[in-house]
């Protein structure tokens, strides 16, 4: 009887239990940010839509008024802004009663970049091959709705759909209705269409024996090719060119400048309202400094573009490091607009497979102060537009990883409003991601789940910097930009080498860019420059982006930079180890299907963060000829198994790796 009784009430505590624990959904990821809370369309048919002139371009108002819920806004941009800012704030119960909330966007030109190829192979992608199926016999419609519905979510307004790198039969015929199919979609989001060109297409697809921007053959064939585009897409919204960088032709091959080839581009472009978009992306193998080459060659430039061209210039000096001092254009152009050019693809930091919440990258570069102007000049302020290189693909979640989602999502939000903070981002995004688990308290998601997650993406970014290149180190990567190569002298060109970037030697390490090195320096606005340029003054995280010193060199810690560097590396790996931590700890309140993911790409993580420590750590140590200082653990790999090392990668670049998430090495091939 007491046996009965007994097991009665251990099934009923059974019951009880698996009833009231949380009960998470099992989501895939799919959903991207739209998986909480109530559709568009019915939240649309929940208030009041006014159409309201006095209301900004693409503004709205939000408020209730005799118990009606009211969206005013002078355009359909602003109601579709608006009502999914509804949707954002009732996700995170800011919608109550009372709700008055109004806004707009901060830059009118708020695009995605994406680096996709004719071919459906995406420059620097790593989630799946091109979102736009350039090969395939139709457009894929649905997807591209879907893509521009989670654009238009987070306030994002155009889109350049081909690669930097262009293709000149992005312009052929057959390309220009191809695109018009898919403006057609994006139109109805507010999204604007826009094409990447290659500059020597008069040349490929026109026939002509130049594409020098003063001949006359070449600016009507300009003129002819535009119109054509028009006729296809009335709302086109320009050009994005990549000039005279990195292999590419353009103006300076016939001896004019930059201003010259993106002035004939506007003038072909401006009665039809089209702009151009000329990248600041340049540097040549000669020149002594990589970080001084954009200034040098656009500041002589400055006032002289057409009113219709933007300047876009990458937010550092170098390419989308982990971390790069601000661009000192930003400081520099006066009279030229300015287009910021941030990285959502992490091609630097990891690819899909790294964990890294970009938001406090962009959040620290756009709070920066140039001190170019008297007030009002931070990056945020210097610069008119914005611009991310997108990090889609034809994976089901576009992004290839659920965090990597997160960072298309704060690119949007800061677009929009570069004021707000990475922190807040990062937990917008997370309540509308993950769903609150059923049986779960508002507190309690926040306490058990959110508030772990959100210190877990605000530390990431910082946990890369450390693990693969800490204290102003950078560009110490080998040729797929995914692992260390601090050793590699094999790139044709010695500025793709990492020697170039580190300069360590038996006696020091860094690049020094102060007044007595490459005078770099004196490219920021005082009081930057002298800042920079004072050992004692330089912040310490950019320490050696701007000085080369002695491996006894003391910290403001107390210790020495030798110790110091092995320090930040080891640290590195220990957050990641945390970050499965906090992630085996939220177990209970995600779905199976996410839980693993993140579970399984934090593995990954884990692994490279050792590899890359073991690398940078071991080869400085090379030089530096120090031990490892008592508090940093022993490396795991000796350094010479290290230097031949290469991971295999899958068709479309992502490296491979086995059942345990270990790396798939490649049977060693010694390079000379
Ligand atoms: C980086 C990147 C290239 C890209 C280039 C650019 O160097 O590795 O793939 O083409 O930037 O921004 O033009």
């Amino acid at each position: 009887m007491r046996k009965t009784l007994f097991l009665t009430i251990l099934a009923g505590f059974f019951l009880l239990s698996s009833c009231s624990g949380p009960r998470p959904a099992d989501q895939d990821g799919s959903e991207l940010w739209l998986a909480a809370g109530r559709s568009y369309e019915e939240i649309l048919a929940s208030v009041q839509v006014e159409i309201d002139l006095r209301q900004p371009a693409e503004g709205y108002h939000i408020y209730d008024e005799g118990g009606v819920r009211h969206l005013a806004a002078s355009s359909m941009a602003g109601v579709r802004y608006g009502v999914y800012a509804l949707m954002r704030a009732e996700a995170l119960g800011q919608a109550g009663p009372g709700m008055d909330l109004r806004e707009h966007p901060f830059y009118a030109i708020r695009m995605l970049n994406h680096w996709d190829n004719l071919d459906d192979t995406v420059e620097r992608g790593y989630a799946g091959k091109s979102m736009w199926e350039w090969t395939a016999p139709d457009i894929p419609e649905e997807r591209i709705r879907r893509y521009a519905e989670l654009c238009a979510s987070v306030g994002l307004n155009g889109a350049v759909l081909n690669n930097v790198n262009a293709n000149p039969r992005i312009l052929d015929a057959e390309h220009i209705s191809r695109v018009a199919k898919i403006a057609k979609i994006l139109r109805e989001y507010g999204i604007q269409t826009y094409l990447s060109i290659n500059w020597a297409s008069p040349i490929h697809l026109g026939g002509l024996k130049t594409a020098d921007p003063l001949d006359p053959a070449v600016r009507t064939w300009w003129e002819d090719k535009v119109a054509e585009i028009y006729r296809a897409i009335p709302d086109f919204g320009g050009f994005l060119v990549k000039a005279n960088s990195e292999g590419q032709s353009g103006p300076q091959d016939y001896g004019r400048t930059h201003a010259d080839g993106a002035n004939m581009l506007a003038d072909a472009l401006s009665s039809f309202d089209g702009i151009v978009i000329w990248r600041a992306f340049v540097y040549s193998p000669t020149s002594p400094d990589r970080a001084s080459q954009a200034v040098e060659e656009f500041l002589p430039l400055d006032g002289e573009f057409a009113a219709n061209v933007i300047v876009q210039v990458k937010n550092g000096p170098v390419d989308f490091q982990p971390r790069e001092p601000f661009n000192p254009l930003f400081g520099q152009l006066k009279n030229t607009r300015m287009m910021m050019e941030f990285q959502v693809t992490q091609e630097y930091l990891g690819f899909s497979n790294h964990l890294a919440y970009l938001g406090p990258m962009w959040e620290e570069c756009l709070d920066a102060e140039t001190y170019r102007d008297r007030s009002n000049s931070s990056v945020a302020d210097v610069i008119t537009f914005i611009a991310g290189v997108a990090n889609t693909g034809q994976d089901p979640d576009f992004c290839g990883y659920v965090f990597a989602q997160a960072n298309w999502y704060a690119f949007g939000r800061l677009a929009w409003d570069p004021t707000l903070s990475a922190e807040q981002i990062a937990d917008e995004w997370i309540r509308q991601t993950f769903r609150k688990p059923a049986g779960l308290s508002e507190r309690a998601f926040e306490a058990r789940f959110v508030a772990p997650v959100r210190g877990m993406m605000m530390a990431s970014r910082e946990a890369v910097v450390d693990y693969e290149m800490p204290l102003g180190l950078h560009h110490l990567f080998g040729g797929t930009h995914y692992g260390p190569m601090p050793w590699d002298r094999t790139p044709p060109r010695p500025d793709w080498q990492p020697p170039y970037y580190h300069q360590a030697d038996a006696e020091g390490i860094g690049f020094d860019r102060t007044r007595s090195g490459s005078g770099n320096v004196d490219q920021y606005n005082e009081p930057l420059a002298s800042q920079y340029d004072d050992v004692e003054t330089c912040p310490e995280e950019l320490l050696l982006w701007f000085h080369h010193l002695p491996w006894d060199y003391r910290m403001k810690s107390g210790r020495t930079l030798w110790d110091e560097i092995c320090l930040h590396y080891d640290r590195g790996v220990k957050a990641v180890e945390g970050f499965q931590k906090t992630w085996a700890g939220v177990k209970r309140y995600v779905g199976p299907t996410l839980w693993q993911e993140v579970a399984d790409k934090l593995d990954i993580q884990k692994h490279d963060a050792e590899w890359w420590r073991d690398a940078c750590v071991g080869y400085f140590q090379q030089q530096a000829q120090r031990p490892l200082p008592d508090d940093v653990r022993p490396l795991a790999t000796p350094i010479d198994s290290l230097i031949f090392r290469q991971i295999r990668s899958d068709e479309l670049g992502m490296p491979l790796h086995d059942e345990q998430h270990r790396p798939v090495i490649l049977p060693p091939r010694r390079r000379n």
